[in-house]
């Protein structure tokens, strides 16, 4: 079933563009999608699929997410989650690959599909062909009673209302949060967490829509330093661990509305190739937020800057060395290493925002893209 809908007809709530109100919407959207689910007076995190899936869900041998997109860069943070906390491989796939390359799938594989739309033509064809190898499969989906939905044998939904603008932004942080849920409660579950490190990531997970709202106190901000970089042809987005897939969202939301060419590395292989790129001319968005990474990323700046290349730098506040080098610096409030991707998407999306409002370009709609990708 599909509903025509002019974009005019909706209500964009005093913002420009839908894409700007759903940027401003995550606080509210993560609150919601962690109602009920992440109780801090008991310092728990509840998700009924774990409630009634444990058997399958803990003794995984394997998680394999399918999904396409902004959604797979969601599953790649998941990935490093549920490896660290829950100790399970697991693996990332582009469903449009999954599903025709003869994958190996077994019973004791959970495959976690991740959409928005719950309507992605591969994500849903991949979730056949696990499901027919004997998978069992978990959903992660915005649209609810969706195709996806319909097709797995359990999930959870991620409650952030409906998105209209097609660069997903707000769906995103809800996937990441779903994800972080996921693998705290099967970590308690498996006893493969500390219960120190699973209550401060509780309590801080549960800090997390204040401290976006801190972050999107950004905005102006952000709009001054877009007009500065609209006329870039190239932009480079670097950065190590939870914040790679960070990197991977921010040039694509770049790509998708402002049609500047992005690509997202990790830092250190800038120096296998895309080191060769950088000019005068070429802005480099680091998040070199203060983690395990932090020396590694500062010597990648200085590189890049050695080069003349122009580095937009997301930091932890109060950073003092990165702001002396760089040329821009964007400061996000302190949070654990694993929900720093919550926070350092934020900037990056207002960036691809203003740039393509700079350029004139259709924000809501950008050329050749859909919402819902039903074909293949
Ligand atoms: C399209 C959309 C993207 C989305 C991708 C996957 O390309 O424009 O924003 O990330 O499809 O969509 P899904 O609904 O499966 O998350």
């Amino acid at each position: 079933q599909t509903v025509d809908i002019n974009l005019g007809q909706l209500d964009k709530g005093g913002y420009p563009h839908f894409m700007l109100k759903e940027i401003f919407e995550q606080p509210d959207c993560l609150t919601n999608c962690m109602r009920g689910r992440v109780n801090v007076d008991t310092d728990n995190v509840v998700l009924s699929a774990i409630i009634d899936y444990k058997k399958q869900l803990i003794n995984a041998k394997r998680f394999i997410i399918v999904a396409c997109g902004t959604s797979w860069h969601a599953g790649q943070i998941g990935k490093q989650m549920i490896e660290n906390f829950c100790r399970i491989p697991v693996e990332v796939e582009y469903a449009s690959e999954f599903r025709y390359r003869n994958p190996v799938i077994t019973s004791d594989d959970v495959v976690i599909a991740i959409s928005q739309s719950g309507e992605t033509a591969d994500t849903l064809a991949a979730v056949k062909l696990a499901k027919d190898n004997g998978a069992f499969i978990y959903g992660i989906c915005n649209a609810i009673g969706s195709s996806i939905p319909r097709a797995t044998n359990t999930g959870s939904y991620i409650h952030v209302g409906p998105e209209i603008g097609v660069a997903s932004t707000k769906a995103f942080t809800g996937q990441v949060t779903v994800l972080t849920m996921l693998a705290l409660a099967l970590a308690k579950e498996k006893g493969t967490i500390s219960s120190s490190d699973y209550l401060e990531i509780v309590k801080e997970l549960h800090e997390i829509p204040e401290k976006m709202k801190k972050v999107l106190e950004l905005n102006d901000r952000i709009s001054e330093l877009s007009r500065i970089f609209t006329y870039a042809h190239n932009f480079l987005y670097l950065g190590r661990g939870y914040s790679y897939p960070v990197a991977l969202e921010g040039a694509l939301k770049l790509k998708e509305i402002s049609y500047i060419h992005a690509e997202g590395y990790p830092a250190a292989e800038m120096k296998h190739g895309p080191i060769a790129l950088i000019d005068s001319d070429m802005p480099v968005v680091v998040i070199a937020t203060h983690n395990a990474m932090y020396e590694k990323v500062l010597s990648n700046i200085q590189e890049v800057k050695a080069r003349k290349g122009k580095v937009i730098a997301i930091v932890t506040e109060g950073d003092d060395n990165i702001s002396r080098i760089a040329d821009e610096v964007i400061e996000l409030p302190t949070t654990i290493e694993c929900l720093e991707p919550l926070l350092a998407t934020i900037p990056l999306q207002l960036l691809a925002y203003h740039i393509a409002v700079c350029k004139g370009k259709n924000v809501d709609q950008p050329r050749n893209l859909a919402k819902s990708v039903t074909v293949e």
